[in-house]
C-alpha cells in the first residue's frame, strides 16, 4: 500500500476485537483497506470497498443476497458471489445476509457463545473473502437468534443483540437498542432491513391485531422508509417469506402474522410503495412478478448459501429451484441483482445462481415513482417529454392545473405540457399532491407536499438517450 492514511490505534477488547472508522472518504470511491498490528502490516487481511454514491444520483450497480449457510459453511458460493461482475464491470457493491449464518441454535444467554458461533463462520475462508470483498448488510433470523422457530423470547436474544453491535459493522440502527433494523440508500434506491426477531410475538399466538412481527416501533419506522421522498425503488429485505398462502406447522413467516401482514400490504398499496421484497428462510431460489403476493409486490427468494432445500407451501410465478427440494443434498445458491438506473427508470435484473450458474433471470422496472410530484431534479425533467406513443406500462404526465376526476381517469389523454430539449426547467414550487399522478397512481395520503430537490429555475442537462420523438431531451 502506498500512501496510506492511518485511523487512530485502537487497543483489541477482551476477546480480540477492535473497531476502525475511517471518514471524509469521497462517495463514489473504490478503497483498499489493511490492518496494521504492533507496526507489521497484515498483508494477509486486505479488503477493500466502494463508497455508497450521493442519495438521489442516478446509480447502476450491483449486489449479492442470499440466507441459510450450514455452520461453519465454506461453500463456493461466497467465492462465486465474490467474483462476480456486473454489467458496470464492478464487483458487488455489498452482499446482504439474509439469517441462519450458522445453525448452532445456542437458546441461552451467552455471549461467548454467540461471539464464538459467528468468529467459527467469519473465520470459513470463503465467507472470509466475500465479506473482505464488499460490505456486508446482515440480519438475523431464527437459528442466529437462538433456535429453531424462536421469536422475541429467544433465551439467546440479550447475548446475541449485544455481540452483533460488537462485531458486525451496520449502518446507523435506529432502534432502542435491542433491534438491528436499518436502511441504506445508494442513488435513488433505498434498501430497507428489517430484523423479524427482536421484537416478534410467539409463532403460536393468535392471529389477532396483536400479533407482530416486527413491533410498532419498528413498523411506525418501516412505513416512513416506504414513504421516503426522492425515492424510485425501496428494497426490502426481510429474513423470511411474505408469501406462503396458509400457516404450516412451526410456519414462522408472514403467513403466521397474517393480520400484520395484512395491515402492511394496505399500506403499500395505498400508498403506492415503488417496492420489491427480497427474503431467505425458504430455502430455494424463486420470483413473483406480485400476482400471488399481498400487497401485489414482485419478491424474490435468494436462499440457501448452503443449506439443503424446502419451498413452504406457496405458490410464485417462476416455480422454484432446484424442484424437486431435497432434504438430504444441500445447495450452494444465491442472488444477484443489477440495479441500472438511467435517470427515468429503474431496472433490476435479478439472477439465481446455483453453483456458479444462472439458473433464474427476471427483470422488473420502474418507470414512475410516486414522488415525481414532489421536485424533480434537473437530472430527471425527462419525464416531461412524452414518449411516443405512451405506453400504459410506463408513462407520466404533468398537469398545470389541478386535475378533474376525469383528466385523472389512467384512460384519459391528459394534455402534455413539454419542456424544450437541452434545458430542464424545474417546477416552480412543489405542485400539490392532487396535481400529479402516476399510471394507475391513487390520491396522495398525505397533506404536506415535500420540498423540492432542485429550486433551480432552469439548468443544464447532459443529452441522454431517449426513445421517441424527443431525443436528446433532457
Ligand atoms: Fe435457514
Amino acid at each position: 500500500m502506498t500512501s496510506p492514511t492511518y485511523t487512530a490505534a485502537t487497543a483489541p477488547d477482551r476477546d480480540g476485537l477492535a473497531a476502525a472508522v475511517f471518514t471524509g472518504l469521497t462517495p463514489g470511491t473504490r478503497y483498499w483497506w489493511a490492518v496494521e498490528l504492533d507496526g507489521t502490516l497484515e498483508t494477509g487481511h486486505l479488503g477493500t470497498f466502494r463508497t455508497l454514491p450521493a442519495p438521489g444520483e442516478p446509480t447502476s450497480f450491483s449486489f449479492a443476497a442470499a440466507s441459510c449457510a450450514d455452520t461453519n459453511s465454506n461453500a463456493d458460493s461466497f467465492a462465486d458471489a465474490a467474483a462476480r461482475t456486473g454489467p458496470t464491470g464492478e464487483p458487488a457493491l455489498f452482499t446482504v445476509h439474509l439469517g441462519d449464518m450458522h445453525y448452532q441454535d445456542i437458546g441461552t444467554d451467552d455471549p461467548a457463545w454467540a461471539l464464538a458461533a459467528w468468529l467459527n463462520a467469519l473465520g470459513q475462508p470463503n465467507q472470509a473473502a466475500l465479506y473482505a470483498a464488499a460490505p456486508l448488510a446482515y440480519t438475523w433470523s431464527d437459528h442466529d437468534f437462538g433456535g429453531s422457530n424462536v421469536a422475541a423470547d429467544s433465551p439467546a436474544a440479550a447475548a446475541v443483540q449485544a455481540v452483533y453491535r460488537r462485531l458486525v459493522p451496520s449502518h446507523p440502527l435506529p432502534g432502542d437498542g435491542a433491534g438491528i433494523y436499518q436502511s441504506w440508500q445508494v442513488g435513488r434506491v433505498l434498501f430497507v432491513m428489517t430484523d423479524g426477531r427482536s421484537y416478534a410475538s410467539p409463532i403460536t399466538a393468535p392471529d389477532t391485531a396483536t400479533k407482530t412481527k416486527l413491533g410498532a416501533a419498528q413498523k411506525a419506522w418501516l412505513k416512513d422508509q416506504f414513504a421516503a421522498p426522492g425515492v424510485g425503488l425501496v428494497i426490502w429485505c426481510h429474513e423470511d417469506a411474505w408469501h406462503n398462502a396458509s400457516t404450516f406447522t412451526g410456519d414462522d413467516t408472514w403467513s403466521a402474522y397474517a393480520t400484520e401482514r395484512a395491515e402492511l400490504a394496505a399500506y403499500i398499496q395505498a400508498n403506492d410503495v415503488p417496492l420489491l421484497y427480497v427474503h431467505g428462510d425458504v430455502h430455494a431460489l424463486s420470483h413473483d412478478d406480485g400476482s400471488h403476493v399481498p400487497g401485489r409486490f414482485p419478491l424474490i427468494s435468494v436462499s440457501p448459501w448452503d443449506q439443503t432445500t424446502f419451498i413452504g407451501n406457496g405458490a410464485l410465478t417462476s416455480g422454484f429451484y432446484p424442484d424437486p427440494v431435497s432434504t438430504t443434498v444441500k445447495s450452494q445458491q444465491y442472488g444477484w441483482f443489477d440495479v441500472l438506473d438511467n435517470g427515468t427508470q429503474i431496472v433490476v435484473r435479478a439472477l439465481g445462481i446455483a453453483d456458479g450458474q444462472v439458473v433464474l433471470r427476471t427483470e422488473m422496472s420502474w418507470g414512475i415513482t410516486r414522488h415525481l410530484g414532489w421536485g424533480i431534479p434537473c437530472d430527471r425533467a425527462e419525464v416531461r417529454c412524452p414518449m411516443t406513443p405512451p405506453s400504459a406500462s410506463s408513462r407520466a404526465f404533468w398537469l398545470t392545473s389541478a386535475p378533474t376526476s376525469a383528466t385523472t381517469s389512467p384512460r384519459s389523454t391528459p394534455a402534455w405540457t413539454r419542456s424544450s430539449c437541452g434545458t430542464c426547467t424545474p417546477p416552480t414550487g412543489p405542485p400539490s399532491n392532487s396535481g400529479w399522478r402516476g399510471w394507475n397512481a391513487r390520491p396522495r395520503p398525505r397533506a404536506q407536499p415535500r420540498a423540492p430537490r432542485s429550486t433551480a429555475a432552469s439548468a443544464p442537462c447532459s443529452p441522454r438517450s431517449w426513445p421517441g420523438s424527443c431525443s436528446p431531451c433532457c
